[in-house]
């Protein structure tokens, strides 16, 4: 089959890179002219595991190209996905102009049948826009071509998304018109073969459904980083309730692991997008509110222990800060954790030395050669001289580090660990003062 996909950033690159691993003929379009330079010379502009492998070999074999040229792009594909992004604005309402942007194109330069599929997470509404927005262009060239609109949302998470794109769980096709909707399942027939997974619905439910999806797993880090923030006044421990409660099997192991709060480019912009759709609909909701409000809280917790420990004045002092990426596995640190405790260390004139595994030249990107950072070589390097260690992301290496050589690298021998690694009774035990997250603090 021949697709277009509009937008090559993380979600259209997989997606395009996906589709060509299964024989389709894919061309990737983006506006960017450097990046689809950089996406023909191979490279990749994001860092995203197994995705530049099939991406090269699927360029090299022909099945996935890459240009500027909207037209050939409308040109192109029989479905014309749109995967370009919905930033918030001000008010934190999904930014569509892109993808409005997208619509008029196809209005434009469009010749025949078109099945324009929104990957993009737009609210619930957009299909229509985006529908009215070409029957209009079309219009003004007194063009009666055929087209129609689906919803298919992604649920790709970072780290993980070739896998997820590859094996998903669920095919979500929002879709209204029959033929289209067989025409979707014929696409995804080769990610939907050991058990049923495409799941047809109407367009409005079908992006509800991934509004409602991230909304859910955002509302249970909420929860459990309200339980952990309980458990710490009433002296118990977090983890032996989350894993009470993990064993039943109606609430489950997966997203109940509190922390430093959650961060990423889906949940935080995702659930203060679907809070706004429900008030522009007339609904006050009470839970997505309060989601968010935790989770801004959250992520200033570790600061407030770092100042409980240390004394309202931090000024001076320099801490070793480990992970700076919004989770494992990716160099994103968008809405990340460690951007708040790096902001209120920096603002509180003390001075951090960070270190990531792979964040590194993001964190430069971000902060520059601002005043107050030191950007570490590895994780040693991060601890000499500190005043304390802080654990922000949970990294493979920084699950079993030296501790002896952190504890003498270390001022003082101090871990605040925001993702709950370490055992508290062997840190104790090898002599630190231990904070972590819905656990009594050791050694203090
Ligand atoms: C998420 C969804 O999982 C995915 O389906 C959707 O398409 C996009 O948004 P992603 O943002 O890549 O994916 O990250 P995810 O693995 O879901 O983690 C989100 C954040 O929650 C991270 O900051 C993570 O550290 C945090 N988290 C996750 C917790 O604090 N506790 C948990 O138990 C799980």
């Amino acid at each position: 089959m021949k697709i277009t996909i509009f937008g090559s950033g993380y979600v259209g690159l997989v997606t395009g890179a996906c589709f060509a691993e299964v024989g389709n003929d894919v061309l990737c379009v983006d506006i960017d002219r450097k990046k689809i330079d950089a996406l023909n010379e191979g490279h990749i502009p994001i860092y995203e595991p197994g995705l530049e492998e099939i991406v090269v070999e699927n360029s090299r074999a022909g099945r996935l190209k890459f240009t500027s040229d909207i037209r050939e792009g409308v040109e192109f594909g029989l479905y014309q996905f749109i995967a370009v992004g919905t930033p918030p604005d001000e008010d934190g309402s999904a930014d569509l102009r892109h993808v409005l942007s997208v619509a008029e194109s196809i209005g434009t330069y469009m010749q025949e049948y078109r099945i324009v599929i929104n990957k993009s997470t737009v609210p619930v509404g957009t299909a229509d826009l985006v529908r009215e927005k070409i029957s209009s262009v079309l219009a003004e060239r007194s063009s009666g071509v055929d087209f129609d609109v689906v919803s298919n949302p992604e649920f790709l998470k970072e780290g993980d998304a070739v896998n997820d794109f590859m094996k998903p769980e669920r095919i979500i096709v929002g879709v209204d018109d029959p033929r289209t909707k067989e025409l979707l399942r014929f696409l995804y027939s080769p990610f939907n073969r050991s058990h049923e997974r495409f799941i047809a619905m109407d367009i409005r439910s079908a992006e509800l459904t991934k509004y409602a999806a991230n909304a859910m797993l955002a509302t249970k880090i909420s929860f459990m980083n309200e339980i952990a923030n309980i458990a710490e006044r009433v002296g118990a421990d977090v983890e032996a309730v989350r894993r009470g409660i993990g064993s039943d099997s109606r609430i489950g192991f997966s997203f109940i692991y509190p922390g430093v709060g959650y961060g990423g480019s889906c949940f935080p912009k995702d659930v203060q997008a679907l809070e706004r759709t429900a008030h522009k609909y007339g609904y006050h909701s009470r839970i997505l509110q309060a989601v968010e409000a935790v989770n801004e809280d959250q992520k200033s917790t570790i600061v407030r222990k770092i100042r409980l420990h240390f004394g309202e004045e931090i000024g001076g002092r320099v801490f070793a800060l480990w992970g700076l990426s919004f989770k494992p596995n990716t160099d994103d640190m968008r809405a990340a954790p460690s951007r708040r405790v790096i902001e209120e260390l920096l603002q509180a004139g003390a001075s951090v030395r960070v270190y990531d595994p792979v964040a590194m030249h993001e964190a430069e990107r971000i902060y520059g050669d601002r005043e107050g950072i030191y950007y570490a070589a590895n994780p040693e390097d991060a601890v000499k001289g500190s005043d304390a260690l802080v654990v922000l992301t949970e990294w493979l290496v920084f699950r079993s580090p030296d501790f002896e050589m952190v504890k003498r690298d270390l001022k003082t021998p101090v871990v605040f660990d925001g993702r709950n690694i370490y055992n508290p009774e062997f840190m104790e035990i090898s002599g630190f003062t231990y904070y972590s997250v819905g656990r009594p603090p050791r050694g203090v």
